[in-house]
């Protein structure tokens, strides 16, 4: 499971869910930063990047986060590296420094600017739940990019929502417009384990509408 993976294909088939981490294996330095630097290159609405995560590498931290509701996946205390990924419900705000960089561009002024957020305060994401959606939606794509990148590089992943929100959230003194949209550990497959062959996916018979 450790081999690089150049073809996109194969980093597509390759990627597991690995349950099993080599707790002995750390993660070399500086790979961390070209998984994520890489990764970064996910879409996201405006280009807002409204995401942030938290890289918990102190094996004290994970133990925490193990004992606080993360479903005694094993997995958080295993593998070298626990992501949280993280979403801003309302990141398309103004504070977001992205318009900055449209309005230095020259791409939009500030009048056209605050139309836009305007619009989506009131149209796109009137309440909470599409304020959720706003900051899952585009965190997750972060997220995807991650672990195949991961993959890329020969470093496995596991991504997680058997955790508690409101802890994790406390633990780190999160905002409260902040989701946590999943947890991802990410290190080595511990080789003298085996995974359960992968399960069955719906194919394009079974979950696309033509019209
Ligand atoms: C958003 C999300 C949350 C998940 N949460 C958990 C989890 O809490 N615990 C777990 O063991 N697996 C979790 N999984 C892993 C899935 O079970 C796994 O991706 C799926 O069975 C397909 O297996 P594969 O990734 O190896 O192809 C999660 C996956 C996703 C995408």
């Amino acid at each position: 499971m450790t081999e690089e993976n150049t073809d996109y294909m194969q980093i597509i088939e390759n990627r597991r869910s690995v349950n099993f981490f080599d707790s002995s294996r750390e993660l070399e330095d500086g790979l961390l930063t070209k998984i994520i630097n890489r990764s970064v290159l996910a879409p996201s609405s405006f280009n807002l990047q409204p995401w942030k995560l938290l890289a918990v590498k102190s094996q004290e931290k994970r133990e925490e986060i193990y004992n606080s509701g993360a479903c005694e996946q094993q997995k958080v205390i295993d593998a070298p590296v626990l992501l949280i990924v993280t979403g801003d419900m309302t990141g398309y705000r103004r504070y977001n420094p992205m318009w900055d960089e449209k309005k230095n561009l020259g791409k939009l002024d500030e009048e056209k600017l605050e139309k836009i957020i305007e619009q989506c305060e009131q149209g796109i994401y009137p309440d909470e739940a599409k304020k959720i959606g706003f900051a899952v939606r585009n965190s997750s794509l972060l997220a995807m990019n991650i672990m195949n990148t991961a993959k890329y590089y020969g470093v496995d992943t596991h991504p997680m929502i058997g955790f508690s929100e409101t802890k994790i959230k406390e633990m780190f003194d999160l905002d409260e417009n902040v989701v946590v949209t999943m947890l991802i550990s990410m290190g080595y497959f511990d080789e003298e384990q085996e995974l359960d062959p992968r399960e069955t996916r719906l194919k394009y018979e079974d979950i696309v509408e033509e019209f």
